[in-house]
């Protein structure tokens, strides 16, 4: 009898299981049809989704860059004749529009409704709060505090330090040159220890050393950030873009544990110092330091804030100025120019070189821009 009520029990237990299951089952296929029918419910042009990555299917096993499977959007509706259409990035719709007139209203006109980069944060790491994140009234919010910090009056008490920084690279140039001038140099990492130097001293007010030592602190972190992924980090990020709704629930962050560390641990070190000592400084951090003395923002926001500007600042002026070298190097005859420019605006001020001396420069400027190219 006992066993027999036992088995009972027992088949009522798988039967529940498979029927737990099945429902289950039942509303994931069906939610995951109602994510990919976005695009078909409004009535606009998309390619056919493919589960679980949705059009970004062809990053694996290809490692098709995102940028590249970007470019195959647009070039597959330009193709089709249409000024936009839908994709889907994981189980998220994205728009691609091919029309550089729509692109404006985007960007410019209509962007109220477009105020969210879609890029991943959660509460649960701060450092991924902040302004490159944040969308709609807290992305305003922030904005409008931050905004006075980049007045032309305040870009011009920069251009110091920054000027210090070139002086320095080009001492390092110098000296590579002087002794080896057969030796290759790598641009990248020249500039990437340029910028590196210039955002650590106007966004933290130090003096970064990048040139100097090959593993120092922030350069290293720029590295860990943006080249050297380890397995794991590598899966966090794949999961925070493609699934963020999943990874926030799960707390998963999208920066490297020892990144965080080391900027919550600096930007903690130093507002304190700051703060205890009474010193004030004429960085970025100084900036943020006194909105938190307003009580305008909280320790975790100084940091995920400190953190953006150091990520947003360093590696894409770094990769502008290669790429440009680099085309400069491809054309002599836009690199004589360009010398030509420099020089000639140069001498007009007995070789100093200013804030207004650079603004002069406006070959220079478009060359940078890709104008000239
Ligand atoms: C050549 C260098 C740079 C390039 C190509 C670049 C590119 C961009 C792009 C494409 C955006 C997004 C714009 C949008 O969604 O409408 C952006 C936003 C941003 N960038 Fe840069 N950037 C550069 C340098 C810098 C520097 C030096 C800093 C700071 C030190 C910086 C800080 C930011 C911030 C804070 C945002 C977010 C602005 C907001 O949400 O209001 N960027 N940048």
């Amino acid at each position: 009898m006992f066993i027999i009520l036992l088995q009972i029990f027992r088949m009522e237990a798988v039967v529940t299981a498979l029927v737990t299951i099945f429902t289950s089952l039942v509303i994931a296929v069906l939610y995951v049809q109602y994510c990919y029918s976005y695009w078909k419910r409004r009535n606009v042009p998309y390619l056919d989704p493919h589960f679980p990555l949705g059009n970004h299917h062809t990053m694996f096993p290809k490692g098709i860059s995102i940028g590249n499977i970007s470019r195959q959007f647009y070039q597959e509706f330009k193709n089709r004749g249409v000024k936009l259409g839908g994709v889907y990035m994981g189980l998220q719709p994205q728009l691609v529009v091919t029309d550089p007139l729509l692109a404006k209203n985007v960007l410019i006109t209509d962007y109220q409704h477009f105020d969210d980069r879609g890029i991943y944060k959660t509460k649960s790491a701060p450092i991924t709060v902040n302004i490159f994140a944040q969308a709609g009234a807290e992305w305003k919010n922030a904005r409008s505090k931050f905004t006075p910090t980049f007045t032309v009056a305040k870009m011009k008490t920069m251009f110091d330090t920054v000027r210090t920084c070139s002086e320095i690279m080009e001492q390092h140039l110098l000296k590579t040159v002087e002794e080896d001038c057969s030796k290759d140099i790598d641009i990248l990492e020249t500039m990437a220890c340029f910028t590196t130097d210039v955002i650590g001293a106007v966004i933290f007010g130090i003096q970064c050393n990048s040139f100097k030592y090959h593993d120092a602190e922030f350069r290293k972190m720029g590295r860990d950030l943006f080249e050297e992924f380890h397995y794991i980090d590598g899966l966090k990020l794949f999961l925070t873009q493609y699934f963020p709704r999943l990874s926030d629930f799960l707390g998963v962050s999208n920066i490297q544990k020892g990144v965080t560390e080391f900027f919550t641990n600096s930007v903690k070190e130093a507002v304190e110092y700051r703060e205890k000592a009474g010193v004030k400084r004429q960085d970025f951090l100084q900036t943020l330091i006194d909105l938190r003395s307003q009580g305008k923002l909280t320790l975790d926001e100084v940091i995920g804030q400190a953190f953006l500007f150091f990520a947003a600042g360093f590696e894409t002026s770094s990769n502008a100025g290669t790429m440009c070298l680099y085309e400069l190097a491809l054309q002599q005859d836009l690199q004589d120019k360009v010398r030509a420019n420099v020089n000639s605006i140069l001498n007009k001020y007995n070789g100093e070189v200013t804030y207004d001396t650079l603004n002069e420069m406006k070959y220079l400027n478009q060359v940078f821009e890709g104008e000239g190219f």
